[in-house]
């Protein structure tokens, strides 16, 4: 229990070093929360939405899950959306992968770890969607790399082709869809090129950003991108 109770400590020393700074902090944000910004990322422990982005509690709504995956049957994830776009009113919904995403990295090899795989395999039909590009690059790690890529760009389409986000455009609201990969190496946020702004533009998007990102993965490989 000596780990939970350092848990413990430290949340005590934080509250009060904030109520030290700014005596009303907690009073003021569990009034109301406005965030502009909904985070769909993965689970993994290195890629915390709010300490990346430099967001402070109130300022981001966040889904995360196993390899950041949307799936149109998925109610946890779907309602996750309909509060954040219907009700808080985000203006942006930004899918954040990671390159060396344990989940991407296990569906590619066909890992055997159990009930996960089920969840997997949506990152697999992504790898065979996309498998002549995936296979024209000669290394594992390039292929992951590009796989990790591929999956932001497929799971961004598909957050936009749900009926949450296609009810918004149709009234029009304002509300941006948008595709990036964390750097787990230097802690750099790269943006895909998958910005998309309103039904019209998925279509060109989606090609615009196999392209674009194509050439960042190029970048990283010629940088010697180790997962
Ligand atoms: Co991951």
């Amino acid at each position: 229990m000596k780990q939970l109770d350092k848990l413990l400590t430290n949340n005590r020393l934080w509250a009060a070093g904030v109520r030290s700074r700014e005596p009303d902090y907690f009073t003021k944000l569990s009034q109301i929360q406005v965030p502009e910004f909904l985070w769909i990322g993965c689970s993994d422990s290195r890629v915390p939405a709010n300490q990346i982005t430099g967001l402070a509690p109130g300022e981001v709504f966040v889904h995360r899950n196993v390899a950041n995956i949307v799936v149109h049957a998925d109610l946890n994830c779907l309602s996750v959306l309909q509060y954040a776009v219907d009700v808080l009113k985000v203006k942006h919904v930004i899918v954040c992968g990671h390159y060396g995403c344990g989940g991407v990295t296990a569906a590619h090899d066909n890992l055997k770890l159990g009930l996960i795989d089920n969840w997997l395999r949506h990152v697999q039909d992504v790898g065979q969607k996309h498998r002549e590009a995936l296979s024209a690059i000669p290394t594992r790690e390039g292929r992951i790399t590009r796989l990790c890529e591929l999956n932001v760009i497929e799971q961004s389409v598909n957050v936009a082709q749900t009926t949450v986000v296609q009810d918004a455009w149709a009234r029009g609201q304002e509300l941006a869809v948008h595709g990036w990969a964390y750097d787990l190496r230097d802690g750099v946020i790269r943006d895909l090129k998958m910005s998309i702004e309103g039904p019209t533009e998925l279509e060109e998007c989606y090609a615009t950003a196999l392209t674009v990102s194509d050439g960042v993965t190029s970048a990283l490989g010629g940088k010697g991108l180790k997962l």
